[in-house]
């Protein structure tokens, strides 16, 4: 019996209302896909017990969406119910409001107001920042049933829509997301004083965190047979060694771990990756240096999405065959282990319902017909879960705040074709970022430097210049699902961009990224 149910229509977003429930609330939560939460619903007369329903977003639009479901049965089951973007429009839609393509989407931060008050917005201000990531527009007077009762600063433009005699809310904008400020307070006010859940613990507690290892732990004796040998593709990163240090404690004599060089990675990296790690780790690692298999396989390549699953095929390609001279030696590898975290499956449009965004290389390059098994105890983790992890697992607090740098490495902050001059220049910059930032004392989420296809003109030493531009990507985020350009001073920046400009050959003008994701994401490709 659950006191509440997730309806997944899709959302990237979805498994951030779960995590947020099921470990932040401790509430009895069940997640269910749109389609099988239909066939449950009529087979299974303890879903109409819950106290709440909530239906999650989703990447389509509802004008597109038979909507007959809800009407005939939520609409009359007395269970409180809860709508986020997606599902907020499936509400408005099923009480006949008028949904329409908006003119101006919206995504990322927006100033909402509130028009009364409401048991939802239980010590809140009156004005509240909240995420958007939509593109319909609702309009609430075609309607009798549904009333505004919070909109746009600046416009009428409905955001929060609630049933006037029932406990049914819609919300245009996303409560789950770490930068909608309030987000766990409008969901705590809706699910305690609204759906009556019982309330448990409402905080982190370290009884959570235990959960999360035990649970990491299990996966992995369970998964794997005493005969069994899982090889790890460790990558230097959060995600892969705190996979390593796990495995190293739970099955320390089934483990060879892969640290591939692909030729994309930062200055000094693999060699400072390696210290890093303490000898339980250490004494496995096995490094490829395969820098010109991958530079080679990517000559001319500018589509991101190829660069992505080459990078990936690649990468499989050289575990692969350590794996086989594993396998010459007598040592029998049956299983692959991967860092994947869950921002890398849904991205990469491996859950249901949902659209691909950027093929991870640790997911969108898989070959169907890979002989191992996947080991991914981490695949339903966020990245500042996975950090609790390492603590727990005793992972060296340097590995621990290393910051995030994507598996295709440097090939996707080279926009247009790679070249190993490009990766030079690329490399000098971002080591350059890297220092600086710590010379400056600025802590960011994470911080790269983007090669831009584009040449502008300059004048160095009263000489005409024609060379490239880079930008200064620096975000803040709890989990990489949303972020935003961090707020760095000014004359940092320029500090930045003078010593980048004086050390690099073939740079002669930086500019600063500004976007939030969304609508951008963190990486330009
Ligand atoms: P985006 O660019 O999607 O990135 O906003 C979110 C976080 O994921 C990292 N990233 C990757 N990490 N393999 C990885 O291991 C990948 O293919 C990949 N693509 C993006 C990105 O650096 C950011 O931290």
């Amino acid at each position: 019996m659950f006191d509440v149910i997730i309806v997944d229509y899709g959302s990237q977003y979805t498994q951030l209302i779960y995590h947020t429930l099921l470990y932040k609330f401790s509430i009895n939560v069940s997640l269910v896909d749109c389609t099988t939460f239909y066939q449950k619903w009529n087979a299974n007369s303890s879903y109409r017990n819950v106290k709440a329903i909530i239906l999650s977003g989703g990447p389509n639009s509802v004008l597109a969406e038979d909507i007959h479901f809800f009407q005939e049965n939520l609409m009359n089951a007395d269970i409180a119910i809860l709508g986020i973007c997606y599902g907020a429009q499936l509400i408005a839609r099923a009480y006949n409001a008028k949904v329409s393509e908006g003119v101006n989407s919206e995504y990322g931060e927006t100033k909402m107001t509130l028009i009364t008050e409401d048991p939802l917005f239980v010590n809140l201000d009156m004005e509240q920042i909240v995420w958007m990531s939509h593109s319909d527009t609702i309009d609430l007077s075609s309607q009798k049933h549904l009333v505004s009762i919070a909109d746009d600063i600046y416009s009428d433009i409905p955001y929060i829509w609630k049933h006037k005699s029932l406990n049914i809310y819609g919300l245009l904008f996303h409560p789950e997301v770490s930068h909608t400020i309030n987000g766990n307070i409008i969901l705590q006010n809706f699910l305690y004083s609204i759906a009556k859940v019982p309330i448990t613990n409402g905080t982190i507690t370290s009884t959570t965190n235990n959960i999360l290892l035990e649970q990491s732990r299990n996966y992995i004796t369970k998964t794997m047979g005493v005969n069994d040998n899982v090889l790890l593709a460790l990558s230097g990163g959060v995600d892969s060694s705190t996979l390593a240090y796990l495995l190293s404690s739970v099955i320390p004599n089934n483990i060879y771990f892969i640290l591939v060089d692909n030729g994309l990675m930062r200055h000094n990296e693999i060699e400072e990756v390696v210290s890093s790690y303490d000898d339980c780790v250490k004494k496995h690692i096995y490094v490829a240096y395969e820098g010109d298999l991958f530079l080679n396989r990517l000559a001319g390549i500018v589509e991101p999405e190829e660069k992505r699953k080459i990078i990936g095929r690649t990468f499989i390609d050289v575990i692969v065959e350590y794996a086989n001279t594993l396998q010459n030696i007598g040592i029998n590898i049956t299983h692959l282990g991967q860092g994947t975290i869950y921002p890398d499956v849904i991205e990469s449009g491996k859950i249901p319902h949902s659209k691909v965004i950027k093929s991870h290389h640790n997911v969108g390059g898989l070959p169907e017909e890979l002989n191992l098994e996947l080991l991914e105890p981490l695949r339903y983790l966020f990245k500042d879960d996975v950090r609790k992890l390492a603590q727990l697992v005793n992972m060296p607090p340097s590995i621990i705040s290393r910051r995030p740098f994507p598996g295709p490495g440097l090939a996707i902050r080279i926009i247009g074709d790679i070249t190993r001059e490009k990766v030079e220049i690329l490399r000098k910059a971002d080591y350059i970022l890297r220092e600086s930032l710590k010379r400056h004392n600025v802590d960011v989420w994470q911080s790269a430097v983007i090669l831009l296809p584009v040449k502008t003109v300059g004048v160095m030493g009263d000489i005409r210049t024609y060379q490239n531009v880079v930008a200064l990507r620096l975000v803040d985020s709890i989990n990489g699902m949303t972020a935003t350009a961090s707020r760095v001073s000014i004359d940092i920046l320029i500090d930045i961009s003078t010593k980048i400009t004086n050390e690099v050959k073939g740079i002669s003008r930086v500019v600063y990224d500004l976007s939030s994701k969304p609508p951008a994401t963190i990486e330009w490709e």
